[in-house]
C-alpha cells in the first residue's frame, strides 16, 4: 500500500512537471527565432500594379454585424477597382442577405455580390462555392464577426507578394473584457509571430486569412472535414513548400461572445485538435514531404495540443488520489497549485488545458463541423 502511494506521487510530479517543461522549452524557442531573425526585409510591398483581391464573407445569421463589417472592409487602404467582395451566404433566416442588398445599394464604387447557399453545409462548403465565383489573384476568407485596421488588407497582400509566401493571416486583438481570453492571446500571439519567422504559423485565423488563388487550387479548395478549415488549409500550403505566416503589421479585432463562451472555447479547441491530429497522421504515418522547420513546429505544437494537456490532468488526478490517502507531500503541492490560480496566468493556463481535455473527449462523438451560432 505504501509503495503505491509513493508510486502514484512520484508519477503524479513527473507528469506534471513534465506537462510544465514542454511548453517551457517551446517558449524560449520561440522567443529566440523571435530575436534572430528580423522578417522586415522579406516584404516585397504592392508596387504600382497591386493584385485583384477576392475578400469572401461567409455568413450564417450575421445581421447584427454584417453592416459593419462591409463598412470596415470598404474604408481598407486598398485600391477599391483592385477589390471583390463576395457574400456568401448559407440560408440565413434574420434577414443578412436583405441587409447586404440594402448596403450595395448605397455603395456603387465597390464589388460587392451575394452568392445564396440556400441550405447550410458549414463554413468550409460556403467558401468553396464562393470560390468558384472568385476571380481575385488572392482570397482573402474573413468572418462576419471580425473588424480589420484600415491597413491589414494592404500590409497583407503586401507580404504575399513575396515568392516564398503563398498564405497570410491576423494577429488578434480580442475584444473582450475577460482577462482570460486576453491572457491567452498574448501568450499565444507570441508563438504565432514566432513560428511564422520560423517559417509558418501552425494556426491561421478566420477573422483574416488571405491565400494565393493557384495554391488554394491546387490543395482543392477548403477542407470540409476538418474544423479549422483555415489552420488545415495554411498546414496545406507550407506542406507544399510555402510559408503560411502572421506578420507584426497585420491585425484584426474579433468578437467574443460573453454568453456561451465556454461552449464557443471548446469547440474551437475541437477544432484544432482534429487539424493537429491530421498534421500529426501526415508526418509520422504517411510520412508526407513538409519542410523541415514546418515539421518542428507542427509536431512541437501536435505535442502541446493533443498529449501535454493530459499529463497535467492525470498528474492531477494522481496527487489527488494519493493526498485523500494521507500523503503529505501531494497535499502540499495541491494547495500551492491552489494559491498559484491566484495568479493570473497560471490559472489562464489551467483553463485552457482543461478546455483541451474537455474537447477531445467530445470530439468523439460530435465534430461540430457545423455548428450553432453563438451571439457576440
Ligand atoms: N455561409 C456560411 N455557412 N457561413 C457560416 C456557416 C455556414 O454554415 N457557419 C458559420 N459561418 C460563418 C459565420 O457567419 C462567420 O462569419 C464565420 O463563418 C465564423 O463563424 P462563427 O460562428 O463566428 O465562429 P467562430 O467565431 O467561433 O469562428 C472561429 O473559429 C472557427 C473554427 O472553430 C473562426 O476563426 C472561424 O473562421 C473558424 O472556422
Ligand atoms: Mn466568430
Amino acid at each position: 500500500m505504501m509503495s503505491l502511494l509513493m508510486l502514484f506521487v512520484g508519477l503524479g510530479i513527473t507528469f506534471i512537471v513534465a506537462h510544465f517543461l514542454m511548453p517551457g522549452i517551446y517558449y524560449i524557442m520561440a522567443v529566440r527565432w523571435l530575436r534572430s531573425s528580423n522578417e522586415v526585409g522579406h516584404k516585397v510591398g504592392l508596387g504600382i500594379d497591386p493584385p485583384f483581391v477576392s475578400v469572401i464573407v461567409p455568413t450564417y445569421n450575421e445581421a447584427g454585424v454584417i453592416i459593419q463589417k462591409l463598412n470596415n472592409i470598404y474604408s481598407q487602404d486598398y485600391p477599391k477597382d483592385r477589390l471583390e467582395v463576395l457574400i456568401v451566404d448559407s440560408g440565413s433566416t434574420d434577414g443578412t442577405v436583405e441587409l447586404v442588398h440594402e448596403w450595395i445599394k448605397g455603395h456603387e464604387d465597390v464589388n460587392v455580390r451575394v452568392i445564396e447557399e440556400g441550405i447550410r453545409m458549414g463554413k468550409a462548403h460556403a467558401l468553396n462555392t464562393a470560390l468558384k465565383y472568385a476571380r481575385g489573384d488572392i482570397i482573402v476568407v474573413t468572418d462576419a464577426d471580425s473588424l480589420w485596421l484600415p491597413d491589414s488588407l494592404r500590409n497583407a497582400i503586401a507580404w504575399l507578394m513575396s515568392n516564398g509566401v503563398g498564405a497570410v493571416s491576423c494577429s488578434k486583438i480580442p475584444r473582450t473584457n475577460r482577462d482570460i481570453e486576453t491572457e491567452y492571446r498574448s501568450y499565444y500571439g507570441l508563438l504565432r509571430l514566432a513560428e511564422s519567422r520560423r517559417f509558418s504559423s501552425a494556426i491561421f485565423h478566420g477573422e483574416l486569412a488571405a491565400f494565393k488563388r493557384e495554391l488554394l487550387e491546387k490543395i482543392g479548395g477548403f477542407p470540409k472535414d476538418v474544423g479549422a478549415d483555415d489552420s488545415h488549409t495554411a498546414g496545406f500550403v507550407s506542406m507544399m513548400g510555402y510559408r503560411a505566416i502572421i506578420p507584426e503589421d497585420v491585425k484584426c479585432i474579433e468578437y467574443v461572445p460573453s454568453r456561451g463562451y465556454w461552449m464557443w472555447r471548446v469547440r474551437r479547441a475541437q477544432h484544432l485538435i482534429q487539424h493537429f491530429s491530421r498534421f500529426l497522421k501526415y508526418m509520422l504515418i504517411d510520412n508526407r514531404n513538409s519542410p523541415r522547420e514546418y515539421r518542428q513546429i507542427m509536431l512541437y505544437e501536435a505535442y502541446l495540443h493533443l498529449i501535454n494537456p493530459w499529463l497535467f490532468i492525470i498528474g492531477l488526478a494522481l496527487l489527488v488520489v494519493s493526498a485523500l490517502h494521507g500523503a503529505v507531500i501531494p497535499i502540499a503541492l495541491l494547495l500551492i497549485g491552489l494559491a498559484l490560480l491566484s495568479v493570473r496566468f497560471f490559472r489562464t493556463w489551467v483553463i485552457t488545458q482543461v478546455i483541451l481535455v474537455v474537447a477531445a473527449i467530445r470530439n468523439l462523438w460530435n465534430k461540430e463541423l457545423v455548428w450553432r451560432k453563438i451571439e457576440k
